[in-house]
């Protein structure tokens, strides 16, 4: 029987580099977008496919998000004393959400070595594995886009979408050939080789991967087996190419958007879309942005 996807990983041990100052002292997987913290939305995600154990790769001064998704007994008990039941609730559910286990990166040798750190808690079972700077607005959780595609073709799979020629070399990019699923030859996709960040020129497609994918237990060994790939770091896409010699591996176009919430003009464009989604800020917001002049 085909084990069901349980457990999602969390690479949240980067240095947010990206995003300094704003990221000095503050882990970047905790910068707000609208009213809760990027990796809130990742957590969100796999609870909504179904996944309730959570297991997520920390590195130094990691700890606000920790708290985060714990107990606060202070907070709740002054919400309580203050009658605030509904502000009680919303701290509440979110230590309520999953079961989340940490562990730490010592050392920031690549998401593929972040990965790997996992391999015990996960053990022998398929997982997915969500990178919280993608931040995706998707009617079907992605997640659970992918795991139906796991579920059908008991294999891999990743998220991919289009993206720009001059964007492709901040991906992984993948060569793949159509598979018709579900009446459409333009979703799903055979993965034939994969590398990661390709010059513009030497990109084999514009089929970028996004952040999410369905993974096997066999992963682990791959990831032990590789060298240190683009910038010197242990790249889960090279292990994921190792992978192709031995199993099928897909990838999946998946439905919905994209936010890069680790890039600054990317959790921009977040924060005002979302903004104006959200339920009881979007319509004031709206309004808002409609009387500025630019
Ligand atoms: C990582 C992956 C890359 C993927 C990207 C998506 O790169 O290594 O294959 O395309 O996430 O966001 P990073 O952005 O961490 O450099």
């Amino acid at each position: 029987m085909l084990a069901k996807v349980r457990k999602a990983v969390f690479p949240a041990a980067g240095l947010g580099t990206r995003f300094l100052p704003a990221t000095k002292a503050m882990p970047k997987e905790m910068l707000n977008v609208v009213d809760k913290p990027i990796i809130q939305y990742g957590v969100e995600e796999a609870v909504n496919s179904g996944i309730h154990n959570i297991v997520i790769v920390t590195g130094r001064d990691k700890s606000p998000m920790e708290d985060h998704f714990d107990v606060s007994y202070e907070l709740e008990s002054m919400l309580r004393s203050r009658n605030k039941t509904e502000l009680l609730n919303v701290a509440r559910k979110i230590s309520d959400l999953a079961d989340i286990a940490y562990i730490r990166q010592k050392e920031a040798l690549g998401l593929g070595h972040a990965v790997l750190k996992t391999a015990e808690l996960v053990g022998d079972e398929p997982f997915a594995t969500i990178l919280p700077d993608d931040v995706i607005d998707a009617e079907v959780p992605c997640v659970k886009q992918l795991v139906r595609i796991y579920e059908q073709f008991h294999a891999p799979v990743l998220a991919v979408m289009e993206v720009a020629p001059d964007q492709i070399s901040s991906y992984g990019c993948i060569e793949a050939e159509p598979v018709e699923f579900e009446g459409s030859t333009d979703k799903l996709f055979r993965v034939r080789n994969m590398v990661e960040k390709p010059k513009r020129e030497e990109a084999p497609s514009n089929l970028a991967i996004i952040g999410r994918y369905v993974l096997t237990p066999d992963i682990f060994d791959c990831i032990r087996a590789v060298t240190p790939g683009a910038g010197g770091e242990i790249q889960l896409t090279d292990a994921i190419r190792m992978q192709l010699s031995s199993r099928q591996v897909y990838a999946y176009k998946f439905d919905g958007k994209r936010y890069d919430a680790g890039d600054k003009l990317g959790f921009l464009k977040a924060t005002v879309e979302l903004g104006l989604k959200h339920d009881s800020l979007g319509p004031a917001f709206r309004e808002y942005l409609r009387s500025l002049s630019f």
